[in-house]
């Protein structure tokens, strides 16, 4: 019992660290921005469940995609609007190489490394936003996840008591580390909060702004549907410099 009350005390302090951590969202319409159409796009972590359709999809637009990936061979894509650099997000020169040339940065940055402190995500978003600032890139939409800031507690009471602190905790926080230096940053940026990503198709419709997701039961979203999200929100520029929750 007292290991039991101990561990609810533990999931709750947690899920107020990462509301208290995240960054605070200003006002969108406040702040602007030049709302011009990119044709030249950046893709980071193309070969992942997300990216993978941020590429599919991003060529169906008619955008001149680039893709950053450790191995080309697991891309297994080819286009003629496609082009692919090798790199490593925590290699500042790949990134570079990369970013250079292009009109906007869509970031779908993820691994698998959960049960050790971590700052792959925050370091190679360091370097993302270092190489946008060099080579005058403004525009970015980077996917991060519901449970940060003013989401945590709504990917649904499962996630918040049980997945998070016990599978989760280093991984949440670099993602708290990650938003805090988007925010910091100069650049055009929305951050999309996803709840639980599913392979399914996607519906072509989903729910998003800051009050979505649940306090009870578990969100979901396919990432077909975050693909479309994080591609509207690149030309709409209605949510700049805000993080957006987003599910079905
Ligand atoms: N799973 C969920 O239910 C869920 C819910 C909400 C939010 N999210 C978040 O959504 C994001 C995308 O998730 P996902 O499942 O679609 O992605 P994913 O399949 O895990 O793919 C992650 C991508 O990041 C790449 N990557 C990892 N480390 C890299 C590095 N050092 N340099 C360059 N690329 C690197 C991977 O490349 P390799 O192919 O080389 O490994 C892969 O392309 C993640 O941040 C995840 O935490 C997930």
């Amino acid at each position: 019992m007292v290991v039991l009350l101990l561990y609810l005390a533990y999931a709750l302090v947690l899920s107020v660290a990462l509301a208290r951590a995240g960054h605070r969202s200003r006002p969108a319409a406040a702040i602007g921005g030049s709302r011009q159409e990119p044709s030249r796009v950046l893709i980071i972590g193309a070969t992942g469940g997300t990216g993978r359709q941020l590429v599919t999809q991003a060529l169906a637009r008619g955008y001149a995609v680039t893709a950053l990936v450790r191995d080309p061979s697991r891309l297994q894509l080819d286009h003629p609007k496609l082009a692919v650099v090798q790199g490593n997000v925590l290699d500042a020169g790949s990134v570079d190489e990369a970013v250079r040339g292009q009109d906007a940065v869509l970031c779908a940055l993820g691994h698998k490394r959960f049960f050790l402190p971590t700052r792959i995500l925050s370091e190679g978003t360091r370097n993302i936003l270092g190489a946008m600032e060099t080579h005058g890139v403004r525009r970015l939409v980077c996917e991060t996840s519901l449970g940060i800031e003013d989401s945590a507690g709504r990917m649904g009471l499962y996630y918040t008591f049980f997945v998070i602190p016990l599978i989760l905790p280093f991984y949440f926080w670099d993602k708290t580390r990650q938003e805090r230096l988007i925010a910091g940053s100069a650049a055009e940026w929305v951050i999309v909060r996803p709840g639980v990503l599913t392979n399914r198709d996607g519906r072509g419709r989903y729910r998003h702004g800051r009050r979505v997701g649940s306090l009870l039961w578990t969100v979901r979203i396919s990432r077909a549907d975050v693909a479309a999200f994080m591609l509207d929100e690149l030309v709409s520029g209605a949510d700049l410099r805000s993080a957006t929750g987003v599910c079905w």
